[in-house]
């Protein structure tokens, strides 16, 4: 058999994937953003965005814990210089816009796009094995290599080319509707499999899957978050392992390797799908935050009577006249509190030069509260906060 083709098994109808494929099918185009106001989503999502970011990076050995990410993000107005650890996860940061901002279901995810998807996130990395970079970014491979940890030897560099053209077409083709979840799946398996570059392959394999779950429909820039890479770091082992047994092509070990990354896909999403409802951020995660941050003296009483009324507010936001609610008379001195409230970042408006106020909590210091509560909840693996 030519090892480059890729073709998509059968899986039986009564199978658990195709169960599993049909609920996938159910949510994805399902709009979801629902009644929490765009400025609360979007701020959820950013910070999910950094999960994923992170989980990435740690997979490949990073080991800047979330609570370290947590500061960085906090401090990261001012200038500090950062080291390789950072410059990884940035990196990571901007793929995943690189991402979003050229990707619909037209976009053709070709040479060109995954090699400014390596470029991206080998930027100012030294190169393997020193280091977390590539000692040809954004071109495959021009030796053979191993990869840690497994038995498998990818392809030869004399086919690598064949194998790859092979792979863009794989992820190009019309596929018919209920096959191509499966795509996916087996895409990011045999991306690490062909392992097209001499590193970094992990990093652009699992945001290959961010990018391919957008171009079929999954609504992530408006209304949905996902966080495709969540059931792989969760257990790297297990990772491991299934890409393993997945190395022999066989068609049955193809279908297991899709009904874990199915499977861990559907939890991901539907777990964040119920976070997204306002009492639940309201109650459980943004209330909560805030006790946090005054019990630490992160802020004070002032600023957190307002902060729980506007959280408290139906649509969660404020115009400088409510201030008069907390003994702040006149304009002047309103415009001022709302000044030094955006100074410490932890109000802006809801639209850029709006005169409506929303709370910031995905990079200010409320932040740390809101990722005690979103741990509490179950929503951060703890693999996350590992040393
Ligand atoms: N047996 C295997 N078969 C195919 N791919 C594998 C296997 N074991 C691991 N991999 C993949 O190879 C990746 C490592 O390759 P590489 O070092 O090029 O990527 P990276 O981005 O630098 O590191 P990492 O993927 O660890 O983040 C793993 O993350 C995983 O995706
Ligand atoms: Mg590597």
């Amino acid at each position: 058999m030519n090892k480059a083709i890729i073709k998509i098994p059968e899986p039986s109808f009564g199978s658990k994937l195709t169960t599993i494929i049909l609920d996938l099918e159910k949510i994805r185009t399902r709009f979801l953003m629902g009644e929490i106001p765009p400025y609360i989503f979007f701020q959820l999502k950013e910070i999910f965005q950094m999960l994923e970011t992170l989980g990435s990076a740690r997979i490949e050995g990073n080991n800047t814990t979330l609570y370290e990410y947590v500061e960085k993000v906090i401090e990261s107005g001012s200038n500090i210089k950062i080291d390789e650890k950072q410059q990884e996860l940035h990196n990571l940061e901007k793929a995943i816009e690189f991402i979003e901002k050229n990707t619909n279901s037209d976009t053709k995810i070709d040479r060109a796009y995954i090699s400014e998807l390596h470029k991206i996130v080998t930027k100012n990395l030294t190169p393997t094995p020193k280091g977390e970079g590539s000692k040809f970014p954004g071109e495959l491979r021009k030796h053979n290599v191993k990869i840690a940890k497994s038995n498998h030897t990818p392809p030869d560099i004399s086919v690598l080319q064949e194998h790859f053209d092979n792979f863009i077409e794989f992820i190009n083709k019309n596929h018919p509707e209920q096959y191509q979840l499966l795509m996916v799946a087996i895409a990011h398996h045999r991306f690490a499999y062909i392992h097209p570059f001499d590193n970094g392959n992990g990093r652009v394999g699992r945001l290959l899957n961010y990018a391919l779950l957008i171009k079929l429909g999954f609504k992530v820039q408006n209304g949905r978050i996902i966080n495709p890479s969540a059931v792989f770091y969760s257990n790297r082992d297990q990772y491991y392992e299934k890409l393993a047994k997945a190395d022999s092509l066989k068609d049955s070990d193809i279908l297991e390797w899709s009904e874990y990354f199915l499977l861990g896909l559907k939890n991901e999403i539907e777990k964040i799908d119920s976070l997204l409802k306002k009492d639940f951020v309201r109650n459980k995660i943004l209330l909560p935050a805030i006790d946090f941050a005054l019990e630490r003296e992160n802020i004070t009483e002032k600023e957190y009577n307002i902060l729980k009324y506007l959280i408290k507010k139906d649509e969660m936001a404020i115009k400088a006249e409510e201030l008069e609610k907390f003994g702040i008379q006149t304009s002047l001195q309103k415009s001022r509190v709302v000044r030094r409230l955006r100074d410490k970042n932890i109000l802006q408006p809801t639209k850029p030069g709006g005169r409506i106020y929303t709370i910031r909590f995905a990079n200010s210091y409320l932040l740390r509260g809101v990722i005690h509560f979103l741990e509490k909840e179950g929503f951060v693996s703890d693999f996350l906060n590992k040393n």
